[in-house]
């Protein structure tokens, strides 16, 4: 169906869908009486040849939409504000801007969000300023798939990749979509092709391609998080794939393939910090200096604030998983003498210091959260003896910090900090990682403290996760755990399931019984 407009005349109504109309065979002018006076008339020029479609727009407000698209092909934005009742014509970026112009969605919220029947997982929850819709998170996935090219303005920048890849879990319903792992500094990035948002200029690549998956996911009606990353001694590897082509575990990414062997930094250098301890798959770290720490911090600080002045709703901290904070953290790769190696004070201040000035780099209303690997998993091993590690107490010891440095959520992960981790050992267990979640949530209630927590790994099925934050409302409510149910988290976390289900969220929904709104196109298949 194509349209044409002319200026003939009082024929096009404010007030109802002129196209919609026309789409539904009239050609001509539209039919409606109370046109506005200096109206456009529009035409059909064409057959209808979407008819079908046509007819759904008939009974779905969102035919504004493809209204909008029509008219900025055919370059008439008079007749978008006029049918909007804007006063002056908008611009073309105010035209993509407005809300309804998007093929607005709400997939996955709940219709009846009070309604004691809904399930917790399909519940609203609140933090600060930022309401999810839902309580079902797409966990932080690097996708190793933006420009590598250091001289391109593209480099770390997201791509249209990102937008299919997010954009759709986006559509499908889920209530916080965590952009992956992005990098605070160039040589914060795992691989050459890893995402980085250490260029805030609001016309660098970098702050654009976020901005975009950010209106995209919106329209959706889904917030968005970014997790603030720099890999470490971790750092300058290639994707995994192209390791695992190799018959490697992890492949050194040289320079000219745009990696950055001469500066992998980390709390403390030498051979004998080399994360694989052979040199083979990962480069020799330096330590940083002290005024290097101080620029690390500022680097989380400002790309926080660029994310938020690119609409992010949700800023996350990374301190998991051996990158640098993890590494920081742990007296095994934290052997630095000065005020951030040894007590326990000394090796959280880079983690305390960064979470301080990103909360002070955001408003009062963005949520801060915090990934933390809660374990180690270095019992037993005779370099945890001497040294000591971080494990379930030190994190237990890490909760009381937490409020007064901002930190709304601990997202609860674990390992990832030594290659002799007992992982292997734990994994037999799929719930090795809720269950920390569980203990610390439950010393955050016992201590009345208002951290929430996130779980994450291994949650596969729709039960499984309601189960895990079940109770939760009741317990916030009552200020307590002890007499009411006893949730293990307040929201869930899903990587590898989205990637295998993208549709989770409405698949659970069914599973739990939940009304649940639907993405508009799709409603023709689904049926909740
Ligand atoms: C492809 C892929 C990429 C990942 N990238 C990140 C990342 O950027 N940041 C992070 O904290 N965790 C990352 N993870 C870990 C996940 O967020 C999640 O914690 C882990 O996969 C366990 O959850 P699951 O059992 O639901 O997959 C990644 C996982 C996968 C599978």
């Amino acid at each position: 169906m194509r349209f044409a407009a002319t200026k003939a005349g009082p024929s096009f109504s404010a007030s109802t869908g002129v196209v919609t109309k026309m789409a539904n065979g009239l050609s001509g002018a539209s039919k409606d009486s109370n046109a506005g006076k200096d109206g456009l008339d529009i035409k059909a020029v064409e057959a209808p040849d979407r008819l079908a479609m046509d007819d759904i727009f008939l009974e779905d407000t969102t035919g504004v939409n493809e209204e909008a698209v029509l008219c900025l092909q055919k370059g008439m934005p008079g007749l978008l504000y006029r049918h909007h009742g804007l006063r002056q014509p908008p611009r073309r970026d105010q035209v993509r801007a407005h809300p309804l112009l998007h093929p607005a969605n709400n997939g996955g919220a709940a219709l009846h969000p009070t309604d004691p029947s809904t399930p917790t997982l399909f519940r609203p929850l609140t933090i600060r300023d930022v309401t999810l819709k839902n309580r079902i998170v797409v966990s932080p996935m690097c996708m190793y798939s933006a420009e590598c090219d250091p001289s391109s303005p593209l480099v770390g920048a997201l791509t249209d990749y990102h937008i299919a890849h997010l954009g759709h879990f986006a559509v499908k319903g889920a209530g916080l979509i965590f952009v992956e792992a992005q990098a605070v500094q160039f040589n914060g990035r795992i691989s050459p092709n890893d995402a980085g948002l250490w260029d805030h200029s609001p016309e660098s690549e970098q702050f654009k391609s976020l901005q975009r998956i950010v209106r995209f996911c919106h329209s959706q009606g889904a917030k968005v998080a970014v997790q603030l990353h720099h890999a470490g001694r971790k750092a300058s590897v290639t994707a995994p794939w192209v390791a695992t082509e190799a018959g490697k575990r992890s492949l050194r990414a040289e320079a000219s393939v745009g990696g950055w062997p001469s500066d992998v930094v980390g709390p403390s250098g030498g051979p004998e910090n080399i994360w694989d301890g052979t040199g083979e798959g990962y480069w020799t770290p330096r330590a940083l200096t002290v005024e290097e720490i101080q620029d690390v911090v500022q680097a989380f600080a400002k790309s926080a604030e660029a994310a938020v002045r690119a609409g992010v709703d949700v800023l996350e901290i990374h301190g998991a998983h051996g990158y640098l904070i993890n590494q920081f953290l742990s007296p095994i790769t934290n052997t630095r003498t000065d005020q951030y190696g040894g007590s326990f004070e000394n090796r959280t201040r880079l983690v305390r210091e960064i979470a301080t000035a990103v909360r002070a780099a955001i408003p009062s209303g963005t949520p801060l959260f915090l990934r933390i690997s809660a374990s180690e998993w270095m019992e037993g091993h005779d370099v945890a003896a001497e040294s000591g590690t971080w494990n379930l107490e030190s994190s237990l010891q890490l909760l009381p910090l937490l409020p007064e440095l901002g930190i709304d959520l601990l997202d609860v992960s674990s390992g990832g900090n030594h290659k002799d981790q007992n992982i292997v050992k734990v994994v037999a267990n799929t719930n090795y990682q809720i269950d920390l979640a569980a203990q610390l949530r439950k010393a955050i209630r016992k201590a009345g403290a208002p951290t929430l927590v996130g779980a994450v790994g291994f949650i596969t099925e729709a039960e499984q996760a309601q189960g895990l934050v079940q109770g939760s409302d009741e317990a916030h409510a009552i200020n307590d755990t002890v007499s009411g149910p006893e949730a293990t988290a307040d929201l869930v976390l899903l990587a590898r399931q989205f990637l295998r289900e993208p549709e989770w969220v409405l698949n659970a929904a069914k599973a739990l019984g939940a009304k649940v709104d639907l993405p508009v196109q799709f409603r023709r298949a689904i049926n909740l």
